[in-house]
């Protein structure tokens, strides 16, 4: 997810439970064709973020995959090029994306207005490539009218996986995700087939997982990095572990800070974790104050004192 799902918090995500496949952030094909500083600086990942066997039946577990948008094959033929080299486990297509900048040239969910040509782009990059190439969707554009002939399209032209967001572009996040429809296209393919879309518990999880081979988890993982562990659980038929208290929290939150410094420099690296802080202090006595100074932390320094003071204002608050 953009501005999310940076290495740091795919360490940290790995960290709380292995078996979850990551996903990098949205990265342009044509970036990373050309070799782009920045764009190779968000392609960076840890060696823990990768695939790993374990057992005596050397099973794959989690896994991590770099997510590319573009609308040109040969752009994309040569970022695979770059993501096979940097040793990643597979290439995600963007197909989802609703945002304007993404969708006015072309990219993104706009490839769903013409899934044939899309087709054709994947069948000559999976051609050129010994990575799986995963592909990630809506269910349309302005409607889902094409869905099951674009999902079959894409099948045949090697996609090794679909993870489908239940919504059209037009309604961007508005109203229920449409399961239904995931579930009925799974029916029709021989891949892999993951659905999303309002998947916010291990709960939820559980009950939308239907006939599917796994879900995918956006926005509740941004409140809940825990959600993973959470749903492994469920689905061994465990019990759900709790979501951690605010001490675990902010252990958390310091590690993850401590990550991102190493990577992007302190400066960069508390600009960037500000919007994880409006929901880390929800629910804590002076919520705002903290949050306040929260987002004008410039150090990792500021930032540990300030966790140390909520750390002592929850346990004042709950020894009374
Ligand atoms: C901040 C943010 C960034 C996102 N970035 C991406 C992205 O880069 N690629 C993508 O396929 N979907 C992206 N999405 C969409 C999510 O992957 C997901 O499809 C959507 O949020 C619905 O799932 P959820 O209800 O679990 O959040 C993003 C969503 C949010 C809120």
């Amino acid at each position: 997810m953009a501005g999310y799902t940076e290495s740091p918090f795919r360490r940290m995500v790995r960290e709380i439970e292995p078996s979850t496949i990551l996903v990098s952030e949205l990265i342009s094909a044509e970036a990373l064709r050309r070799g782009s500083e920045k764009t190779l600086r968000m392609v960076q990942f840890h060696e823990s973020e990768k695939m790993t066997f374990f057992g005596k039946n050397k099973a794959p577990r989690g896994g991590f995959g770099i997510q590319l948008f573009g609308s040109d094959s040969d752009a994309f033929v040569a970022a695979a090029a770059v993501v096979e080299d940097l040793g990643a486990d597979f290439i995600d297509l963007n197909f989802g994306c609703p945002s304007p900048k993404i969708v006015n040239s072309g990219n993104g969910s706009a490839l769903l207005k013409n899934p044939d040509s899309a087709a054709k782009m994947i069948e000559k990059l999976v051609a050129s490539t010994s990575l799986p190439v995963t592909a990630k969707m809506r269910l349309g554009f302005f409607s889902d009218d094409n869905f099951f002939s674009t999902c079959k399209n894409f099948e045949s032209a090697g996609i090794s996986s679909l993870a489908v967001h239940g919504r059209t572009t037009q309604q961007k996040f508005s109203g229920r995700a449409n399961w239904e429809k995931i579930y009925e296209v799974k029916k029709l393919l021989k891949i892999p087939v993951i659905g999303n879309g309002d998947v916010d518990s291990a709960e939820s999880a559980v009950e939308k997982l239907g006939n599917l081979d796994g879900v995918m988890i956006g926005r509740a993982a941004i409140y809940n990095p825990w959600i993973f562990r959470q749903c492994r659980a469920a689905f061994s038929g465990e019990k759900i572990p709790e979501t951690p208290e605010i001490s675990e929290r902010l252990d958390f939150f310091r590690k993850h800070a401590e990550l991102a410094t190493e990577q992007k420099g302190e400066k960069w690296a508390m600009i960037e974790l500000r919007k994880h802080f409006a929901h880390l202090v929800r629910g804590v006595s002076g919520a705002a104050s903290f949050r306040d100074r929260l987002i004008r932390v410039e150090t990792l320094e500021q930032l540990s004192e300030i966790f140390d003071e909520i750390s002592r204002s929850v346990h004042t608050a709950s020894d009374v």
